[in-house]
């Protein structure tokens, strides 16, 4: 029996500009997004039908819900249904889940999941979507999707639509911290068009001009900000002290939260230093999760 293993890897905001909000209340954004070596995993095997196992050191979180709320389930249902439409084929697929990564976290668990099951599927199915048509059926599953499916270092703008993949100069090692306390995405974007005025172009576009230019981006180039972090402080105080204790860690290049929270990160030159922080952080949050890392 045929089976394939993909990762999905933790995704990290560097950066993340809201620069405006449509009609439907999903907002704009640019964001700078890298990918970590340590994250989730998505194992595929060939079977009549369509089934799905969670495992790991989160799946606790995922087995409160019902499989149809779970974005691994949605990704291979809606693959399955546009290959019903297109080909008049419905395909099966045995899907376990290993989960790693804490959930609704900021650091797209669930989308990168989807992502790796679009991937593991296509392949295991031995089919070919044409981008345009995958780029869709991704976002329709989260604005994170698309960045996921492509799963490099990008810029990404729109609602997450647009994604242009970036060179990094190098790749520096990274410390996520969560306190194991989920985050809706939806709650914290709903304060920050309550409370927050949209960045101004001007400011976003100076931050985003080194990265523009050449493709290219060091991590010592920009100041990073994320318009959100004020609003997920305010649901969540701990994610300020959470960045302040990574910012007294020795050897730090920069600390901030990723997406909507609620997880820290904290990027570092050397392993030493990055693995040190780690252990003076589960010290600090005893009943945190924190994990010592690479940027892929
Ligand atoms: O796309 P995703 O499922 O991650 O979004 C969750 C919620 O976050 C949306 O329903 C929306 O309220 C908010 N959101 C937003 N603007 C974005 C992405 C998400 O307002 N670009």
């Amino acid at each position: 029996m045929r089976s394939l293993l993909k990762h999905a890897p933790a995704k990290i905001n560097l950066f993340l500009h809201i620069t405006g909000r449509r009609d439907d209340g999903y907002h704009l954004l640019e964001s700078l997004v890298v990918f970590a070596e340590y994250g989730d995993e998505i194992l595929v095997q060939e079977d009549a039908e369509l089934s799905l196992e969670v495992r790991g050191e989160f799946a606790g979180g995922l087995s409160a819900f019902p499989k149809e709320n779970n974005l691994v389930w949605k990704a291979a249902t809606a693959l399955n249904d546009y290959l019903l439409k297109t080909s008049g084929i419905n395909y099966g697929a045995k899907i376990i889940l290993t989960k790693n990564l804490p959930i609704a976290s900021g650091i797209g668990g669930g989308s990168a999941d989807a992502a790796a099951t679009i991937h593991a599927l296509c392949e295991l199915w031995n089919i070919n979507i044409p981008s345009a048509e995958l780029s869709e059926i991704s976002l329709k599953l989260g604005s994170d999707v698309p960045v996921c499916l492509q799963g490099k270092p990008a810029l990404m703008r729109g609602i997450g639509d647009e994604v242009t993949e970036v060179k990094l100069q190098y790749k520096p090692y990274i410390v996520l911290v969560n306190t194991n306390i989920p985050l809706a995405t939806a709650e914290v974007f709903k304060d920050f068009a309550v409370h927050k005025s949209l960045r101004g172009d001007d400011l976003s576009n100076a931050a985003l001009a080194k990265v523009d230019r050449h493709a290219t981006f060091a991590i010592t180039d920009l100041s990073y900000v994320n318009d959100l972090e004020k609003s997920a402080i305010k649901k969540l105080p701990i994610i300020g002290l959470i960045i302040e204790s990574l910012r007294n860690t020795q050897g730090l290049l920069f600390a901030g939260m990723s997406g909507s929270g609620a997880t820290c990160f904290a990027l570092y030159n050397d392993k030493e230093s990055a693995d040190k922080a780690a252990e003076d952080l589960r010290k600090i949050y005893k009943n945190a999760w924190c994990v010592s890392t690479r940027i892929m």
